[in-house]
């Protein structure tokens, strides 16, 4: 049954029937590749199901997308699994591929059932379609189309080659699973989420400046694995000052997590050499500036993929007048403070026609607090031009681009 590489044959179990298939999507790979109709049996979206599990494994906050993958043999049965760990490691496929081998499996013939276009590109790794040809893959069911213009057209490489693939299958939880590092890859900047955390009645400090525990111990918690989950935070030189916080995450037990997302501090005043923020925990970066631009600019460099933006108050609106926030993570804790700063500053909006309306994607309680996370349309026009002014960059690593994958 085992095809070669050469005079590839269909799989037996593959021949959809009715009712027994899912129906891919037509799926634009790239510029120069065919959109194509495709067929996934029940044994291919179980597959899918469980390479979407797999790449839930790998890690959130890399430069890499988590993808997964399953091998299946001409009968459907798994022959191997692999997931992407992080940028520097194998690829899902690669992975698939080297677990087989390393069980004495023979690949030939089998079908790659991967959550993400196999890529056509030679990063840190091979391109993975070159790979998948190599191991003899007869079929290839992936979930989404990569958005990443660098690494898109593995599809269309291995259908030249004369492999059998269909694309868009589970895609919608695909997508799911890659909002935010595909969302960074379309707009070439990290994905930003604005946390916020109140009062009820809107304040993030009192009269007095302090804002230590408005919210939850388990509202923190929550927001510490958040902080997990992304390449950097960012805060105004404002908080810096006020609060001289760690801009650490911790997990439930107070220690450190094992990821610790770069800190970043945005504005043109010195940080103390003392503060909380020159101790453990992740990379210092003080962009000198006022221009949310120049921030995702100096992190796209770096490949950070997830901006979480902390505050304060004028940061966090100077990033929405920007357009330079995708998504909304708000804390409500039942508390009235009456006075102090409310968490956005000034957006320049006088009327209320004018307001950004966000587009809710979940709202939990969280102990006595409520989480809201809501989106701002892809691609909004700022209300007002961002205000410009030189920047500096300090800290270590600010060197050129590296290829990603
Ligand atoms: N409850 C919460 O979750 C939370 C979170 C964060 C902060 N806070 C509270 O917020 C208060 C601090 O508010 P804040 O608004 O001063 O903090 P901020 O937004 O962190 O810092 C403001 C400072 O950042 C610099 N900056 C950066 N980008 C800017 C821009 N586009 N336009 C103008 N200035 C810019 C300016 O300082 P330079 O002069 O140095 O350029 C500005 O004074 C504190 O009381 C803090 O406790 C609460």
């Amino acid at each position: 049954m085992g095809g070669a590489l050469t005079g590839r044959r269909p799989c037996v179990f593959l021949r959809p029937r009715p009712g027994a298939f899912a129906r891919g999507r037509t799926t634009p790979v790239g510029a120069s590749s065919q959109a194509v109709h495709g067929f996934a049996v029940p044994a291919e979206l179980a597959a899918m199901d469980r390479a979407l599990e797999l790449a839930r494994l790998g890690p959130a906050h890399g430069p890499n997308p988590r993808v997964g993958c399953v091998l299946l043999d001409a009968d459907g049965r798994t022959v191997a699994e692999g997931w992407h760990e992080g940028a520097g490691t194998l690829h899902a496929e690669a992975a698939a591929v080297a677990a087989a081998r390393a069980s004495g499996t023979p690949t030939h013939g089998t079908t790659a059932v991967v959550t993400l276009e196999p890529c056509n590109h030679t990063g840190r790794t091979p391109p993975c379609a070159d790979l998948l040809l190599d191991a003899g893959v007869d079929r290839v069911v992936y979930g989404l189309a990569d958005p990443n213009p660098r690494a898109a057209g593995g599809a269309s490489r291995l259908r030249e080659a004369g492999v059998d693939v269909v694309g868009g299958v589970r895609q919608e939880a695909a997508a799911e699973l890659l909002r935010v590092w595909a969302g960074a890859v379309r707009a070439g900047r990290p994905w930003v989420t604005l946390k916020l955390a109140t009062s009820l009645d809107g304040r993030v400090a009192a009269a007095d400046g302090s804002s230590r525990w408005i919210t939850s111990e388990q509202a923190r918690a929550h927001a510490h694995r958040l902080r997990a989950e992304v390449g950097a935070i960012a805060i105004g030189t404002g908080t810096a000052l006020t609060d001289d916080p760690a801009l650490t995450a911790r997990t439930p037990d107070g220690r450190p997590a094992a990821h610790q997302p770069v800190r970043v501090v945005v504005g043109l005043r010195d940080l103390p050499a003392t503060g909380r923020l020159q101790g453990p925990g992740g990379e210092l970066v003080h962009v000198r500036s006022h221009d949310p631009a120049e921030v995702v600019a100096v992190l796209a460099e770096r490949e950070v993929r997830h901006l979480l933006v902390e505050g304060g108050p004028t940061l966090a609106a100077a990033f929405l007048r920007a357009g330079l926030v995708d998504e909304v993570v708000a804390y409500l804790a039942p508390v009235l403070l009456g006075a102090g700063p409310s968490a956005v500053a000034d957006l320049g909006i006088t009327v209320v026609d004018q307001a950004l309306r966000l587009r809710p994607r979940s709202v939990e309680q969280v102990g006595p607090d409520v989480v809201v996370v809501a989106e701002l349309a892809a691609g909004g026009e700022p209300p007002l031009p961002a205000p410009g002014s030189p920047t500096t960059v300090e800290g270590p690593g600010s060197g050129p681009a590296r290829e990603e994958h």
